[in-house]
C-alpha cells in the first residue's frame, strides 16, 4: 500500500465526556463492532473509580490497565482506528489534555438525563480553542432524560457549539422506540419491547409514508414527522467541511450499552472524520505526507515495578514513516536515538512493528530521555507546539522526609514532573519547592511514587497560592515591571522551563495585580497557547 494511502485510511481521535456518561462504554461497542474483541466486558476501564482515591493497590492497578488501553486500535471497514484513551477521573484532566493534542477528532460523550457536565465543559473549550472537529453522542437514550431540543440547546449553550442533529430519537425512556437515522435516511428500531435487539434498518427516505404509522405508531409517527421538522427549520444542514473546520457538529443519539446508534455513529465517523491532519511547529507547518519522518512525544508512561525502572513514552507519528532501528533527532537533546522495539498497539496488545506512520502512536522505551513535548525528526529542527500546562488548582510545599536521601528525592521529583503528573515551581525568594497539581489525588500518587520507585520520602506543607500565571513583561525595563518584580517576590518562582510565574494567593490579588501593573502580562496557560497547537 502506497504511503499516501496509508495516511489516507487512520482515524485517530479520543472520546471525552464527563465520569460516567458513558466513555468506556462506548469504547467497547467501537471495538466490539471493529472485531477487536468479542465479548463486552473485555476492556476494564482506565478511570479511577470513586472512593478508590486512596487505594494505592488500586492506582497501581488501574495505571497497569491504562498502559494496554491508552491506545486502542481496529480495523473498520479497511480503516485504521486508533482510539487515544483519556482518563475520565478529572484529577487526571492534565493527561487527557495533553492527549487530545495528539488527536485528529474527538467524540463527546453526554448523558441524556445529566447534560453537559463540569468536566465536559472544560474538555470541549480546549477542542474548540484547538478547532478540533467535534461529534457529539447524546448517550443512554433507555433511560428518562432531557428533551432532545433542550439537549441541543444546552450543547449549543454550555458548550458554545453549533450542532446539528444527524439521527433523532423516537420516544425515550420506557418509550424509546429507537432512532431515525438522518444522515443514512433510514429507521433504526427495537426488536419487541426487550429495549436489547435491534432491527435491521429500514431504508425510509418519504417520512410522508404512511408506512411509517404501521412500524412505530401513529402518535410516535405525528410527533416524529412534527420533531424532524422543527428540526430542519432550526438546524442547518450537515456540512463536512464546517464539521472540519472545527465549525459545526453533527451530533448521534443512542444508547451505548444497549448497542443502539452506536453503529450508525461509527459508520458516519469513519466516513466523515478527517485523516492526520497538518501540525505547527514552532518553526512551520508540517504536512502529513512529507516524506521525513517527524512526531512528537505526547504521554510517557513509567513502569512502577523498581525492578524494571523503564519507562513508555508515546509518540504520535505526524510525517513520513517511523521505522526500527533507524536513527532520529531527538531535537531538544541534540542527540541521534535508534529504537529497536518500537511497540504499536492494536486492539489491547502491543507489538514490536516495523514501521508506523502518520496518525500512528508509537510507544518507545525510555530510560529518561524523554520529557513531554519532546520532538522527533530525521535532522530538521521542528519543535512541535502545542503541549500546554495550565494553572495548577493545587499547591504545596514538598520537604525532604529523609536528608540522607536528597539526591533520590530530587531525581524522582525530576522525572515525575517529565512524566506530566504534576508541575514544579521554584520560589524566586528562597528556592523552596512548590508541587502544583490539577486534583489532590496526586499529591498521593507522588508520594507513594517517589517512595516506592525512588526510595525517598517527602511531607507536604500548605501553600496559599489560587492560580499559576505565567509571566509576560512588555517591557522589562519599565518601572511597572521592575516595582511588580519587588513587591511580588514572595509570590515569584520558575517553573521547570525556566519560565517567571506568579502565584497569585486570590483571585482578588489577581485581579488587582492586573490593574496596578499595566506592564505586566499574565497568561493562564504556559508558553504554548492551546489555540496555537
Ligand atoms: P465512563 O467511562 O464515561 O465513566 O462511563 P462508563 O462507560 O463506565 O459508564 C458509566 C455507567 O453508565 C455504567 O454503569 C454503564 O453501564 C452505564 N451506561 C453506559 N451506557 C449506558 C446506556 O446507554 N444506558 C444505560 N442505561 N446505562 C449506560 P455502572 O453501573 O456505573 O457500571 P457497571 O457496573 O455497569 O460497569
Amino acid at each position: 500500500m502506497s504511503f499516501k494511502s496509508e495516511i489516507e485510511k487512520r482515524r485517530t481521535f479520543g472520546i471525552i465526556s464527563h465520569p460516567d456518561a458513558g466513555k468506556t462504554t462506548l469504547t467497547e461497542k467501537l471495538l466490539l463492532f471493529g472485531g477487536a474483541i468479542q465479548e463486552a466486558g473485555a476492556v476494564k476501564s482506565n478511570k479511577i473509580k470513586k472512593g478508590a482515591t486512596s487505594d494505592f493497590m488500586e492506582i497501581e492497578r488501574q495505571r497497569g490497565i491504562s498502559v494496554a488501553t491508552s491506545v486502542l486500535a481496529f480495523i473498520y471497514r479497511d480503516k485504521k482506528i486508533n482510539i487515544l484513551d483519556t482518563p475520565g477521573h478529572k484529577d487526571f484532566a492534565e493527561d487527557t489534555f495533553r492527549t487530545l493534542t495528539a488527536v485528529d477528532s474527538v467524540i463527546v460523550v453526554i448523558d441524556v438525563a445529566k447534560g453537559v457536565e463540569e468536566q465536559t465543559e472544560k474538555l470541549v473549550e480546549v477542542c474548540r480553542m484547538r478547532n478540533i472537529p467535534m461529534i457529539v453522542f447524546i448517550n443512554k437514550l433507555d433511560r428518562e432524560g432531557k428533551d432532545a431540543f433542550d439537549l441541543l440547546d444546552e450543547v449549543e449553550q454550555k458548550l458554545s457549539l453549533s450542532v446539528t442533529p444527524l439521527s433523532f430519537p423516537i420516544g425515550m425512556g420506557y418509550d424509546f422506540k429507537g432512532i431515525y437515522n438522518i444522515y443514512e435516511r433510514n429507521l433504526n428500531l427495537f426488536q419487541g419491547s426487550s429495549k436489547k435487539k435491534v432491527a435491521q434498518s429500514i431504508a425510509f427516505d418519504d417520512l410522508d409514508n404512511p408506512e411509517l404509522e404501521k412500524l412505530i405508531g401513529t402518535n410516535a409517527a405525528a410527533e416524529l414527522r412534527e420533531n424532524l421538522e422543527l428540526a430542519q427549520g432550526v438546524y442547518p444542514p450537515f456540512d463536512r467541511q464546517a464539521y472540519l473546520s472545527g465549525i459545526q457538529q453533527p451530533v448521534f443519539f443512542g444508547s451505548a450499552l444497549n448497542n443502539f446508534g452506536v453503529r450508525e455513529l461509527l459508520d458516519c465517523f469513519i466516513e466523515i472524520a478527517p485523516p492526520p491532519r497538518p501540525k505547527k511547529s514552532e518553526e512551520r507547518l508540517v504536512q502529513p505526507s512529507e516524506e521525513q519522518m517527524s512526531g512528537f512525544v505526547f504521554k510517557i508512561h513509567a513502569n512502577m515495578d523498581p525492578k524494571h525502572r523503564d519507562r513508555l513514552a508515546f509518540v504520535k507519528v505526524v510525517s513520513g514513516t517511523f521505522e526500527r532501528n533507524k536513527p532520529y533527532l531527538h531535537v531538544r537533546l541534540g542527540k541521534q536515538l535508534k529504537f529497536s522495539s518500537p511497540n504499536a498497539f492494536f486492539a489491547e496488545k502491543k507489538e514490536i512493528v516495523d514501521a508506523s506512520y502518520p496518525g500512528d502512536i508509537v510507544g518507545l522505551h525510555d530510560t529518561g530521555n524523554f520529557k513531554i513535548g519532546d520532538t522527533l525528526t530525521e535532522g530538521e529542527e521542528l519543535h512541535y507546539k502545542g503541549i500546554p500546562s495550565f494553572s495548577p488548582e493545587h499547591f504545596r510545599y514538598i520537604n525532604n522526609a529523609d536528608p540522607m536521601k536528597s539526591k533520590q528525592l530530587a531525581k524522582g521529583i525530576d522525572q515525575l514532573m517529565d512524566e506530566g503528573v504534576a508541575q514544579l515551581f521554584t520560589l524566586e525568594m528562597n528556592g523552596r519547592k512548590v508541587i502544583g497539581t490539577v486534583g489532590a489525588l496526586q499529591y498521593e500518587v507522588i508520594q507513594y511514587r517517589l517512595e516506592h520507585e525512588y526510595g525517598a520520602r517527602c511531607t507536604y506543607e500548605n501553600f496559599p497560592a489560587h492560580k499559576a500565571c505565567w509571566v509576560e513583561a512588555k517591557d522589562p525595563e519599565s518601572e511597572s515591571y521592575q516595582e511588580f518584580l519587588r513587591v511580588k517576590q514572595k509570590f515569584l518562582a520558575r517553573d521547570k522551563r525556566g519560565q517567571l510565574v506568579f502565584l497569585a494567593d486570590s483571585a482578588f490579588s489577581l485581579q488587582m495585580t492586573q490593574q496596578k501593573y499595566p506592564d505586566v502580562k499574565l497568561h493562564f496557560t504556559s508558553e504554548f497557547e492551546p489555540q496555537e497547537a
